[in-house]
């Protein structure tokens, strides 16, 4: 055994040198819910608005929604109105099975609101324990409660009771609050809640999105996947590539991969690790899925700093494209996109 292969996960050794990894296995986590395959497009809240889950649906880039969190707001429960609003904009692809993610801290409210989706044929419910940001976390929710174990476990074990047999219940975690020193406990937490299916992103919420070393990367994702044990786990985290995928599920043992962000760099990067595609993202394909944002971006303030955030997420803060865009006016930026 090279030195290597020595540290892999039991679940990833068992992959080093075998044949490639097949992404476009289809996973079934419920009687509901069967995953198309083993890529996925992670939640980006404010950037997939209705004008990016059309566009990403036209141009068929992703096989299935899983939705940025709907906030439970503390203790209440969505009316009727409320939960088909949310749902209506994933009725462009009602073929497309649909997990939708929820955020909250309350157990009362967040399984009656997960009950409540799922009466509307949801196929799964995610719970986010990951969202790092500081109003997030400030209200005790995302991330937040990765400080403590027994109450994700009592959180995730209520959605389970609530929701209907088949409907999948899955979370999103981090490696932890401040510290990866308890992966393990949190992961068997959710476990042994009930959770069907694991979405790890391998930092912490305190590097929020700041470096960590590549070898702490596998080492947190393939601890996730050991104590998950039959449950699961996708990793996440700085995916931009066919390659990077095959080489975290290979390092680890995951299930499959959450890419987030690099979907923006390269709009077809889910549908091309699921076909073992190893082209890189083209200007014509970067500017195919741009154009149809800003086809379905209004002129607002608003719609324009979406649209700029996005072109910002495509080439990056220091590129040539986003500092053009940031300089053109609405309608500069439409000749601009229209064009290319
Ligand atoms: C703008 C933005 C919004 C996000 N919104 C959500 C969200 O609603 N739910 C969630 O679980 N994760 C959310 N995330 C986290 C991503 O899904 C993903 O876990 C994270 O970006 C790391 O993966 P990546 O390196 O592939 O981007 C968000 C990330 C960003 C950058």
């Amino acid at each position: 055994m090279s030195s290597e292969s020595a540290d892999l996960h039991p679940a990833a050794e068992k992959r080093a040198g075998g044949c490639p990894f097949d992404f476009r296995a289809p996973l079934r986590l419920s009687a509901r819910l069967t995953l198309p395959g083993r890529a996925v497009l992670s939640p980006l809240q404010g950037v997939m608005t209705r004008t990016f889950m059309q566009a990403a649906a036209r141009l068929d880039l992703i096989p299935l929604w899983f939705t940025p969190f709907f906030s439970t707001g503390g203790v209440s429960v969505p009316k009727r109105a409320a939960i088909l609003r949310k749902l209506a904009p994933y009725r462009v692809r009602p073929d497309l099975p649909l997990v939708f993610q929820l955020i909250g801290h309350d157990a009362r409210s967040l399984s009656a609101t997960a009950a409540g989706f799922a009466e509307y044929g949801v196929q799964g419910i995610n719970l986010n324990f990951a969202c790092p940001s500081k109003t997030v976390t400030a209200s005790g929710n995302g991330a937040y409660l990765l400080r403590s174990p027994e109450t994700v476990f009592e959180l995730t074990q209520a959605v389970v009771e609530a929701v209907p047999d088949g409907v999948s219940v899955s979370v999103k975690l981090r490696a932890g609050w401040d510290s990866p020193d308890h992966i393990r406990e949190i992961v068997r937490a959710v476990c042994d809640a009930g959770a069907d299916w694991i979405v790890f992103h391998y930092r912490t919420a305190k590097e929020m999105y700041s470096p960590v070393d590549a070898s702490e990367r596998v080492r947190r994702i393939a601890c996730a996947v050991e104590a998950a044990g039959n449950v699961p786990v996708f990793g996440n985290g700085d995916i931009t590539s066919c390659a990077d995928a095959e080489a975290l599920v290979r390092s680890t043992g995951c299930a499959g991969v959450a890419v987030g962000r690099g979907f923006l760099s390269d709009p077809w990067l889910v549908r091309r690790i699921l076909s073992g595609d190893a082209n890189p993202a083209s200007e014509a394909e970067k500017s195919a899925f741009l154009r149809l944002l800003l086809a379905g971006t209004d002129s607002t303030k608003r719609g324009r700093n979406w649209f700029l955030e996005c072109v910002k997420m495509t080439y990056g803060a220091d590129s040539v494209e986003f500092r053009e865009a940031r300089e053109c006016d609405w309608g500069a930026l439409r000749a601009r996109w229209a064009e290319s």
